[in-house]
């Protein structure tokens, strides 16, 4: 439960919350309206005509029934403003004339120290580079390199970016008169070691710097840029305690509030198409760090958009790594939607030769569903002037066709294809409803089944071609689509083409009754120790969905502490934006308020009932293969387990 930079003293955040009144501080962004015990406004997170955004004066939390978005006042500043949770504490400390000690209290681990050392090492480095872009001869030719590609001041200043010269040593000089550990220094990525062991050199020399900030702003690597062209093209920084690239988007931190606003994000390859559609007013962009996407990318994202606009390279490898990220982003629960730039050029170059407005006319506003990107993806790999061409595309094509739920847009697409391809519409349509018998498999809560890409999950992902220069090839081969015979009918495509469909918004209804039952427990625990105590004793973290274990185990050692029920409290003790929101759910929870041991029992014994299902499921299994090997004992003895199991 530590914070990310430093240890804020509990008091501190204690004092914040208590000067800082949920009402009063929602109030200045969103008319609210009483509504019994509750306050009741449109929701400022996501765009509603009906108010769902609810806040609770007794319990001083918010929470929004439309979007999921919860928590205290601290966590309601975080947002709005984009602020991280330090820093949000910080400004609601000052304002309320609280003493404000990021270390005060609790003695900083040696690992925190370092932490902090680093930061600011990053910090000073980037002002440093900064500064000699902008106001020195050595910056000259870069900041004319720079200007001659369209970047000026505005964004120089925007992005931070500046210029390492062309030396051995400036910045090692620069952080050793600061005082800096240099061996620190070398191990945090700033600068490197000699190869004969004899003191440090600069890693980055000669080169364009732009700084790497992590999602709360603060720099924690560089990327440089050759002048012009040359090899590497960039350098990166490497790795370190702060900088972990398959984490970190370029850009995150400027542009969260824009993505916020828009439940939007546009992810492109580049830096400098970030910067092109920045000046452009494209403020929601953001770009991997020359890797590819991966899972926690996603899920950053997903924290705060609901669609992602893919902007990638109009190359080969571009469109590939597109495709590729469509599974990943899917599975994360985004929408995904896919910009169609002309073959050959990315946005950065799309922006300067066409300009900004265009740009959001005919690319990002004019984004392509991702099936109309597949099948035009499809059509790319095949000679649609030849008639095996035509016949190989349309048997390609239709499998992507047939998984659409809606019949209207299969009729849209089929329409398409029949002209394309030359075949009548009729046939075309008979040919996919065979598909989609074939493709259909009653699952539960499978309404409309994407298709997805072969090797989604466990495919190689790889393509990793970060700090050793781009290695596009990687993709071109392995990008799966392009192969023949994916989705020829055969084989055992099927099970690649349907993925576990994500779930819409959680709808309070319809959860299983064992998940209300957890939530009616850690809804009467947050307001009782008493309560706690009770289900601790029998029940300990074994609640069945993961985030009701984790919330339970953090509130036995809220309480352990000796503190007061306290959901606005507790929250912040929380850091993790899906426990708040999942704890301001459940303190919104409606139902009876009053417990007794008996309600608690009736609840903890729904939560019991999955693993024991679970547990008699597997018997059943064992049963049915022990008479499938005519060991008749066996099956015997375990059906009389089950009939024990079954009773209980
Ligand atoms: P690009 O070659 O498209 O670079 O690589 P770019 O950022 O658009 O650069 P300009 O427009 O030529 O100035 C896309 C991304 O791949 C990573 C970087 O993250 C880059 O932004 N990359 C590329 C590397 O990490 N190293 C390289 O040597 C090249
Ligand atoms: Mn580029």
């Amino acid at each position: 439960m530590s914070t990310e930079y430093g240890n804020i003293p509990e008091e501190t955040i204690d004092a914040v919350l208590t000067q800082h009144d949920i009402v009063e501080t929602v109030g200045r962004h969103v008319h609210l309206t009483k509504q019994g015990k509750y306050m009741k406004g449109l929701c400022p997170f996501h765009s509603e005509k009906t108010p769902s955004f609810t806040v609770t004066p007794d319990r001083q939390i918010f929470y929004c029934y439309g979007c999921g978005m919860g928590g205290n006042a601290i966590k309601f500043r975080m947002e709005i403003e984009g602020l991280s949770f330090p820093e949000a504490v910080k400004i609601m400390a000052e304002e309320a004339h609280i003493p404000f000690q990021n270390t005060a209290g609790k003695p900083e681990s040696p690992q925190d120290r370092e932490t902090g050392r680093l930061l600011q090492a990053y910090e000073w480095s980037e002002k440093f580079y900064h500064f000699l872009l902008k106001n020195t001869e050595h910056g000259r030719p870069a900041l004319e390199y720079l200007r001659g590609r369209g970047i000026g001041d505005k964004m120089i200043d925007q992005f931070g970016i500046g210029f390492a010269p062309d030396r051995w040593d400036t910045l090692v000089q620069f952080l050793d008169k600061r005082s800096f550990d240099l061996a620190e220094m070398e191990k945090g990525g700033l600068i490197s070691a000699k190869q004969n062991g004899d003191g440090y050199v600069d890693r980055f020399r000669g080169r364009i710097m732009f700084p790497i900030a992590n999602r709360s702003g603060k720099t924690i690597a560089f990327a440089g840029r050759i002048l012009g062209e040359g090899h590497p093209k960039y350098v990166n920084s490497p790795e370190s305690r702060l900088f972990n690239k398959s984490r970190v988007l370029y850009n995150f931190g400027q542009a969260r509030s824009a993505i916020r606003k828009q439940r939007q994000a546009v992810l492109f390859e580049g830096y400098g198409d970030v910067i092109a559609a920045w000046e452009a007013g494209v403020h929601n962009g953001v770009a991997t760090m020359g890797t590819s996407l991966t899972d926690q990318h996603a899920a950053m994202i997903k924290t705060t958009a609901d669609e992602v606009l893919v902007c990638y390279d109009g190359d080969n490898a571009g469109q590939n790594a597109a495709l590729k990220s469509i599974p990943i982003l899917e599975q994360a629960g985004l929408q995904v939607k896919i910009a169609m730039l002309p073959p050959g050029v990315d946005p950065d170059d799309y922006i300067r030769s066409n300009g900004g407005e265009r740009f959001i006319r005919q690319v990002v506003e004019d984004a392509a569903s991702t099936t109309k990107f597949r099948l035009a993806n499809l059509r790319r790999g095949h000679r649609l002037t030849e008639e095996s061409g035509r016949v190989d595309y349309a048997r390609a094509a239709l499998p992507v066709i047939a998984a659409l739920s809606s019949p209207t847009e299969r009729e849209v697409y089929l329409r398409e294809l029949s002209s394309e391809v030359d075949v009548s519409f009729d046939s075309l349509k008979q040919d996919c409803n065979l598909i989609r018998q074939e493709q259909s498999r009653p699952a539960p809560g499978q309404e409309d089944p994407g298709p997805a890409y072969p090797g989604s999950k466990q495919g190689g992902r790889g393509g990793q071609y970060g700090g050793k220069g781009r290695d596009r090839g990687d993709y071109a081969n392995k990008g799966g689509y392009g192969k023949k015979g994916n989705f020829g009918g055969g084989g055992n495509s099927e099970e690649d083409f349907f993925p576990q469909q994500r779930r819409a918004r959680p709808n309070r209804d319809l959860l299983p009754a064992h998940q209300t039952a957890e939530r009616r427990l850690l809804f009467f625990m947050l307001q009782d120790r008493q309560a706690s105590d009770y289900v601790e004793q029998r029940l300990g973290n074994e609640f069945n969905l993961p985030e009701h274990a984790a919330i339970s185990a953090y509130l036995y050692a809220f309480y352990a502490q000796d503190r007061e029920p306290d959901s606005s409290r507790f929250i912040s003790s929380l850091q993790d934006e899906k426990l708040e929101k999942a704890v301001s759910a459940i303190v919104m929870m409606e139902g009876p308020r009053e417990w007794n041991e008996q309600v608690l029992d009736d609840c903890i014994r729904e939560v019991r009932k999955v693993p024991q299902l679970r547990g008699i499921e597997r018997k059943r299994e064992e049963m049915m293969r022990a008479e499938k090997d005519g060991d008749f004992l066996l099956a015997a003895r375990i059906a009389s387990e089950i009939i024990a199991l079954e009773r209980q």
